[in-house]
């Protein structure tokens, strides 16, 4: 339906089938009005399968394909194998008549600590972005709406209903909004979801400034805002920001308010925005309303109730799942060929494959990692440790028992349901003392000892020295087990890399000590220094660094060439990268694209992923990768000036296979377009050069004082502002006279 005709649909409403538009029918879908032929459309949660509850209660809901959540989906560095999932999520949206899949999540993983970061891609937000980016595009080719969420600083579930994230601007705009503005401006979602949380004082549910300047404003969004689910606030001052769809409904109760702020009546809850005075104007709500329909109507006319082929989609989530498992460490027990294995572990037969909380899938076919590894070779199973955490000494006995009497051991443990789960963070990054204690024994007595971890974040890892392969599962979604043993036995190679760091203990976090906060407030105090700009800015030695994943087989970096060495800030770079794959297998490498300002006037990362790609290379074949950096990729966030800045200077390209192994570089040198400053009195001598007016001040400087000031100038401070030209030594230059030529020098 054309926006006309929306238009002319409001203008026959009433003022309480308007409202009544803006809040939920109930929790998964939006409110009909039969009369005027406007339909009703269904919501689902997401972000890695359907959790279709529709008809059903808040726990139920109908099978579907439970595909590797974005933790895991993110280390394959491959937005083409996130549209491929998200396609398949559309699929089965159709099929089961859901119009807007809840997801992608892509808040930052501030903290490990954050119990939904399964939930979440990276501590990056370039990767982050580009993996949401891929989900909705692959969601909304299928003609189903995406909602990307929780926008934004959703980065705890302490307290996430009234917790207050105080975050500087810098770190909101680089890092925190970046995540979320490159989808929203290359993949259009059709909705954002705002977070429960406030920043910086204000409920997402109700600011302006970010569901308005930011969102809208900013960034071009043209689809709608929908709350979490109970995230609203002041309900009338969340339309007047920009959040058209409570959800879920709530009946009566804030209508009534919207109503009322409308009708000039009294509103219940008190303006926290002191340009919104409890006062909506009609025009405000009929703007949500337009917004609100325009997408109601389009999704609910792209339905195509197409059915479709769940063992495919098994399939699918296996071979995604193998894309992205990261093999962290390995002295040649993998791939595993010939003899007995022991397989250990109760998670082998029970696989943890996602988190808790509203993304859990009821999934169709859960492989076990034991089944699937039965059709490889000879295997025999010990508990180990129980998941329901009544582990004996005698399960670990046993298990060491048969790991002894067997070729190798494989141990599959890592963090129970327990430990993680949507509505509480965790207090330590530690997997059960019992599973320790199991890999310790094991691997005294089997000197070929492997490890599975299975978990939807970062844990710390004693055991790390002690065993001879570690392969990092994460949740790998239900076709988990099939991918482990796929991986296991070389039937696939590894070639995922971790999307975040893995930190030796946790005090080394960027966040510790500020994370979750207390009195419902958590300051960002590390603010831009999120993840691997933490631990590369202070030194910090991790356990595994962000990028980093092994291979059966190994790359050479050897010829990295910019397309041009100089270039204007907003002039996008092509960046080839040869590799050779030396090993002798086929595998896949991602090449990852660093930059880094050499002499930067702020405080800058060390280095930032500005592009990455993932590449099939075959044994023996070299590859030349091009990458390419886009607009904005030499810019931080100036803070005075309050927008993206890129400063004129060199800046190192560093290419790799991981953030600590960068063989490559190169220097390329960017030209700034906009000058940020005047020249005023208090310019330092310093800041002339960057500042294309300082060499017209210059030039007429020596123009009107001649040669000696000339010959002087070599010797000031270069901290000194521009007054001390007259008041700190004999000048020929009276001050009327330098402001003179400052100002022809600001107007030229
Ligand atoms: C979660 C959302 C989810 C919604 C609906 C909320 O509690 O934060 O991510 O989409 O519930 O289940």
């Amino acid at each position: 339906m054309k926006k006309s005709e929306i238009k002319a649909l409001i203008n026959k409403m009433t003022l309480e089938e308007k409202v009544s538009l803006l809040s939920g029918k109930d929790a998964w879908s939006t409110v009909p009005i039969p009369r005027l032929g406007i339909p009703s459309i269904n919501l689902s949660d997401g972000p890695h399968g359907l959790r279709c509850c529709q008809g059903l209660g808040w726990g139920e809901s109908v099978p579907a394909t439970c595909f590797p959540p974005a933790v895991l989906l993110a280390c394959s560095f491959d937005e083409e194998l996130a549209k491929k999932q998200g396609a398949a999520i559309g699929e089965e949206a159709q099929d089961q008549d859901v119009q807007i899949v809840l997801g992608p999540g892509n808040n930052i993983k501030r903290s490990p600590l954050g119990g939904r970061c399964f939930e979440y891609f990276s501590e990056d937000p370039v990767l982050s972005g580009h993996m949401a980016a891929g989900v909705i595009q692959g969601i909304q080719s299928k003609k189903v709406g995406t909602a990307l969420k929780h926008f934004a600083c959703n980065s705890q579930e302490t307290d996430r209903f009234v917790i207050d994230e105080k975050v500087g601007e810098r770190a909101l705009n680089e890092i925190y909004l970046a995540s979320f503005e490159y989808p929203v401006k290359k993949a259009k979602p059709t909705t954002l979801m705002c977070a429960y949380n406030k920043i910086n004082g204000d409920y997402c549910s109700q600011s302006r400034w970010l569901l308005n300047d930011v969102l809208r404003e900013q960034w071009g969004f043209e689809g709608f805002v929908m709350s979490d689910w109970g995230a609203v606030d002041n309900r009338a001052q969340g339309v007047y920001a920009g959040l058209e769809l409570e959800m879920p409904g709530t009946g009566e109760e804030n209508n009534r308010e919207l109503k009322n702020a409308v009708n000039g009546g009294e509103v219940a809850m008190p303006a926290v925005d002191k340009r919104f005075k409890n006062k909506l104007n009609i025009k405000q709500i009929d703007k949500a309303v337009v917004r609100l329909l325009e997408v109601v109507f389009d999704l609910y006319e792209k339905k195509n109730g197409k059915k479709c082929d769940y063992e495919k989609h098994h399939k699918t989530a296996v071979e995604i799942a193998e894309e992205c498992m990261v093999l962290l460490k390995n002295d040649g027990a993998l791939p595993i060929k010939g003899g007995k294995t022991a397989v250990i572990g109760e998670m082998a037969v029970k696989p943890r494959y996602q988190g808790g909380g509203s993304s859990c899938v009821k999934a169709i076919n859960v492989s076990s990692p034991l089944e699937a590894m039965k059709k490889y070779g000879k295997v025999e199973y010990a508990q180990g440790y129980s998941l329901s955490d009544d582990s004996d000494e005698s399960m670990i006995k046993d298990a060491v028992k048969l790991a002894a009497s067997c070729d190798r051991a494989v141990i599959i443990c890592g963090l129970p349901n327990e430990y993680e789960s949507e509505g509480f963070d965790r207090t330590h990054l530690n997997i059960p003392a019992s599973h320790i204690k199991l890999i310790e024994e094991v691997a005294k007595k089997q000197k070929n000892t492997i490890v599975v971890l299975c978990n939807g974040a970062p844990v710390v890892m004693p055991f790390v020295d002690k065993v001879n392969a570690l392969l990092e599962a994460y949740l790998g979604g239900e076709g988990a087990g099939e991918a482990i043993a796929d991986l296991l036995y070389g039937k696939a190679n590894p070639c995922g890399k971790l999307a975040e760091t893995f930190p030796q203990r946790l005090e080394n976090t960027p966040a510790y000590g500020n994370f979750p906060g207390e009195n419902c407030e958590v300051t960002y105090a590390e603010g831009i220094y999120v993840g691997y700009r933490w631990y590369e800015k202070h030194k910090i030695p991790t356990l595994f660094p962000f990028g980093y994943g092994l291979s059966y087989t190994t790359f050479r970096y050897d010829g990295i060439k910019a397309e041009k060495t100089r270039l204007n800030e907003h002039d996008e770079l092509k960046v080839t990268v040869k590799v050779t794959n030396t090993g002798k297998v086929d595998g896949k490498e991602v090449v990852q694209l660093y930059v880094r300002e050499n002499a930067p006037k702020v405080s800058r990362p060390e280095k930032e992923l500005k592009a990455f790609k993932k590449v099939f290379i075959k044994a023996g074949e070299t590859k030349t990768v091009t990458l390419t950096l886009e607009d904005g990729a030499f810019a931080y966030y100036d803070e005075k000036h309050h927008c993206r800045r890129t400063d004129s200077g060199k800046f190192t390209l560093l290419a790799g296979g991981s953030s600590d192994n960068c063989p490559l570089s190169c220097e390329v040198e960017v030209k700034a377009e906009k000058i940020y400053d005047d020249i005023t009195i208090h310019t330092r001598f310093c800041d002339l050069g960057d500042n294309p007016k300082g060499k017209i001040f210059m030039n007429k400087l020596f123009k009107a004082t001649g040669a000696k000031l000339k010959k002087e100038f070599k010797y000031l401070p270069m901290d000194w502002p521009l007054r001390t030209l007259v008041q700190m030594y004999q000048s020929p230059l009276t001050m009327p006279q330098l402001m003179e030529i400052i100002r022809q020098a600001n107007e030229e």
